[in-house]
């Protein structure tokens, strides 16, 4: 069974074959802020399990199933990070929850955020309810609710 951790490494591996063309040991470690003997611990294992291919000179290469399982995690975390910025969240924070967000989620909810993602980003306009809803952050109040309040 593939854990969290496994995942991501498995995301990791993607992102630096993505930026460099390939992903060593070093990388990894690096990326993922951990020693090099837990890259090579755990690299071995991805390999046992036909994850990755691990050559001690050439390094880390997904296989097309490991590659598949990073995609959909790389997926799931750009979509939350993504919503996360809609809704205000500090880049910094959202790129953080989004790695802890994005295990165990099923397929139904990370298409009904993308969803929204795109929704919001395709407005032609900034769209009104964010305005509100921003208003609302600072103020705790439905900017609404006072125009509803003057009719009374
Ligand atoms: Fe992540």
């Amino acid at each position: 069974m593939l854990t969290r951790k496994g995942e991501d490494y498995l995301e990791a591996i993607l992102n630096v074959t993505e930026d460099k063309g390939y992903a060593r040991i070093k990388d990894i470690a690096v990326a993922l802020d951990v020693k090099s003997p837990s890259v090579v611990e755990m690299v071995k294992k991805l390999d046992k399990m036909s994850f990755v291919v691990y050559r001690k000179y050439d390094g880390i290469t997904l296989t097309e199933k490991g590659r598949e399982i990073a995609l959909i995690i790389k997926d799931r975390h750009d979509t939350l990070k993504a919503f996360l910025e809609i809704i205000k969240v500090p880049e910094k924070i959202a790129e953080k929850d989004a790695c802890t967000m994005e295990h165990e989620l099923d397929e139904t909810t990370t298409k009904q955020i993308k969803n929204l993602v795109n929704f919001v980003k395709s407005a032609p306009e900034y769209p009104q309810w964010l305005k509100y809803f921003e208003q609302f952050c600072t103020t705790g109040k439905h900017p609404c609710e006072e125009k509803t309040h003057r009719l009374k």
